[in-house]
């Protein structure tokens, strides 16, 4: 048990500070590996940036100067820049660009010997806003970044690690027979589907990911999240469970856009970036690693009533889950009817041990929402 789950959580604060102390200890070793390294976070400024940041400048503040990890997100902040990195700004180990990485990087780029490629629309209602550029950032993006990675390997300071962050939308809607899902399943995507400027551009990411290890050397591996949730995930995401969270502190009811059948499982960010950062040092090159958590496989229906449940305790919720249809025509089109991990890969070969129960998870959600209400629409 880390310390964090043994204090109760009143606010956001308690609930950010209890995450970067879970993150911190479980990655105490893969942290000490990257130690006195510069580290480049593509899309660094959005949700699962918010803790893949704090958590190694939260590293660093115990750490002895050339130690410290030294951050640089790359950015286009399609979508603002977010308070929280605002009020880092300035840290000594922390730089901010503003950059579309669909263009090519700037001629004076530092030395990275790590690189994470998170910059992508991830949010099924803004990538199909957003179809051409969501492609670009997951294959011109990664290719300009893996072109750098092969530009350093002549300069005596290489790249020691890569992560291009992936999906298990790759996998499309697994057929019942594939679920759980193990890494070695080829998928069921439409290549030309609503979802498929997202899915496909992330398949041929993988791709490059596989081939530039091949034949260039470039230690780049991937991680394929399953429904990642929890602090930073700004409440106008229009993600299912910020959506519920907005209905609930507006005290009305929550509303499902589905009939609530589909099943996903669904992981607290902080465990995920646990995974995130093992498999960027652990993982072995060219290969893919599910990350999220096995069980429980819930339905969107009673994932709503669980949420309403502990809302109920935790500020007196009075609403209920209603259905509605949702205005956007495609909204279900080619939505996976079923989403479940095989991670035997990850805990076998990184050591990956998901440990924030699902309750838990949405009562810190939920009280880090209710501190966290403002964000901008894009
Ligand atoms: N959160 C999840 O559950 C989940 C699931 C599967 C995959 N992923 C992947 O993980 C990565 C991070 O996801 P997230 O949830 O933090 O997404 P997010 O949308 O919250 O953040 C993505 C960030 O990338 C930036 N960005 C987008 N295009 C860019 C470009 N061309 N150049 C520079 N910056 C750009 C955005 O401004 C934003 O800050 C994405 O690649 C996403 O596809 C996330």
């Amino acid at each position: 048990m880390t310390r964090s789950t043994e204090r109760e959580l009143r606010n956001a604060q308690d609930v950010v500070a209890a995450d970067l102390d879970h993150i911190c200890s479980d990655l105490r070793e893969v942290f000490a590996a990257m130690a006195g390294r510069n580290v480049l976070i593509s899309g660094g400024a959005g949700f699962l940036g918010y803790y893949l940041v704090q958590s190694l400048l939260a590293w660093n503040r115990s750490t002895a100067a050339p130690e410290r990890i030294r951050v640089a997100v790359y950015d286009n902040y399609l979508r603002g820049i977010p308070d929280w990195l605002t009020a880092l700004q300035g840290q000594d180990s922390l730089s901010l660009a503003r950059h579309d990485i669909s263009e090519p990087l700037p001629a004076e780029t530092a030395d990275f010997q790590y690189i994470v490629h998170a910059a992508s629309v991830a949010s099924p209602t803004y990538y199909r806003k957003f179809p051409i550029q969501t492609m670009d950032a997951n294959v011109n993006g990664l290719r300009n970044l893996l072109e750098y990675a092969v530009r350093q390997q002549g300069t005596g300071r290489p790249v020691e690690g890569f992560l291009f962050f992936s999906s298990s939308e790759i996998y499309g809607d697994p057929s019942a027979a594939n679920i759980p899902t193990p890494e070695t399943y080829h998928g069921n995507v439409s290549c030309t589907g609503p979802r498929a400027c997202y899915d496909e551009s992330k398949r041929y990411g993988e791709t490059l990911c596989v081939n530039f290890a091949q034949q260039h050397g470039i230690p780049v591996k991937s991680a394929r999240p399953f429904n990642n949730y929890g602090p930073g995930l700004k409440i106008t995401d229009r993600r299912v469970l910020p959506d519920f969270a907005r209905d609930i502190l507006e005290n009305r009811d929550i509303v499902m856009l589905s009939d609530g059948s589909p099943t996903r499982t669904f992981c607290y960010v902080a465990d995920a970036i646990t995974g995130y950062y093992r498999t960027l040092v652990k993982g072995r090159s060219g290969e893919a690693y599910n990350i999220g958590v096995e069980e429980p496989e819930i339905s969107i229906a009673d994932i709503a009533e669980k949420t309403a449940a502990i809302a109920r305790t935790l500020f007196g919720y009075t609403g209920k889950v209603v259905r509605r249809t949702s205005n956007d025509a495609v909204y279900l089109t080619d939505n996976p009817n079923r989403r479940c991990p095989v991670l035997r890969k990850a805990r076998n070969e990184l050591g990956y041990s998901p440990a924030i129960a699902l309750d838990e998870g949405l009562k810190r959600s939920l009280l880090w929402y209710r501190d966290n209400q403002c964000a901008e629409e894009a």
